[in-house]
């Protein structure tokens, strides 16, 4: 007995925000559940080629309808079901097992773009793209050139998800708010990305200059090292213990694309198409930029220290050599 249409109807009456949610997975289905208690869309479409597991998402999250603001859920495995979205997120992608990178990837998630961005467009040709799939900066390089979508159009949640880490390890380790700690994880999404700490703040004052509170360490060169690490390791840890992420993805990607629909112009270090940022070119990477409704917006020349911008130079490098294995 099929409960869902086809292709759902949209709900009738006045202009009203859309997101549509492509891969039904861990992360997507978390994402829907984030903008749906959030209230961050009227409507929430979700895709995906399993369409018994697209159902199954769409009816659960239907259920908590009573508990949340007033919104729409809607589901299909056809992509007429992202027409008139505002914001199209991605995650579809293979999973990252434990003990993989999420540059091991590359090969199946390029393909895949290859196969559903065609779609997608035609669908939702005015949509702000949003890419979360692994590894997001290769694959938003990838995305930009199979769909021919505009670089304000089509960017990656980047270092949004890493730049929230660091700043949850700071504030525990320095017994302070996670608000009120200011701080980047720049560069890939991945094993080369950079903190950059000449630029961070923690209540106003520079992090450098941090002096701990209550018996905290200081923030000095080795555990700045540390942090570094807890936050790259992060993903390796998560994905040993239960297999994948995909809360905090989900909140980061939803705070995104709220940034987008609320025309917020919030800096967030999302990976886009760099033109020549401290001389860096025809590349992919996180950096603090602006977001709004037109999607991303210029880069902020963030100060960095000689170390940092060799590290964010480095960086590129990186994703640009797996760029070139794959053709880009
Ligand atoms: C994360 O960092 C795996 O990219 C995913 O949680």
């Amino acid at each position: 007995m099929a409960v869902i249409p086809d292709v759902p109807a949209q709900p009738a009456g006045s202009r009203t925000t859309k997101i549509a949610v492509v891969g039904a997975g861990a992360v997507g289905s978390t994402l829907a559940f984030a903008a749906l208690t959030r209230g961050s869309a009227r409507t929430i479409a979700l895709l995906d080629i399993d369409r018994q597991k697209v159902d199954a998402e769409v009816l659960d999250l239907q259920h908590g309808l009573m508990f949340t603001s007033q919104a729409h859920v809607i589901g299909s495995d056809d992509p007429a079901v992202c027409e008139g979205a505002d914001v199209v997120v991605v995650t579809a992608g293979a999973k990252q097992k434990p003990g993989q990178s999420r540059v091991d990837l590359a090969e199946a998630t390029i393909g895949l773009m290859r196969t559903i961005l065609p779609g997608l467009v035609e669908a939702a040709p005015d949509a702000t793209y949003l890419m979360v799939t692994n590894p997001v900066d290769v694959v938003t390089y990838a995305a930009l050139k199979i769909s021919g979508l505009p670089r304000e159009r089509l960017f990656g949640s980047g270092t949004v998800l890493d730049s929230s880490r660091l700043r949850v390890v700071l504030a525990e380790r320095c017994g302070v708010a996670v608000g009120n700690v200011h701080a980047y994880i720049a560069g890939e999404h991945g094993d080369s990305e950079i903190a950059l700490w000449s630029s961070a703040s923690i209540g106003g004052v520079p992090l450098l200059d941090w002096v701990p509170v209550g018996g905290a360490a200081p923030l000095d060169a080795e555990v700045r090292a540390e942090v570094h690490h807890e936050v790259v390791d992060s993903a390796y840890r998560i994905i040993a213990g239960k297999g994948a992420t995909n809360y905090a993805v989900g909140l980061a990607a939803t705070r995104i694309i709220e940034a987008v629909l609320k025309d917020e112009r919030r800096i967030m270090p999302v990976s886009s198409l760099l033109d020549d940022y401290y001389g860096i070119s025809d590349v992919c990477l996180s950096v603090p930029s602006l977001v709004d409704r037109r999607g991303v917006a210029d880069p902020v020349r963030v100060p960095m220290s000689d170390d940092e911008l060799a590290g964010l130079r480095a960086s590129a490098e990186s994703v640009r050599a797996v760029q070139k294995r794959f053709g880009f």
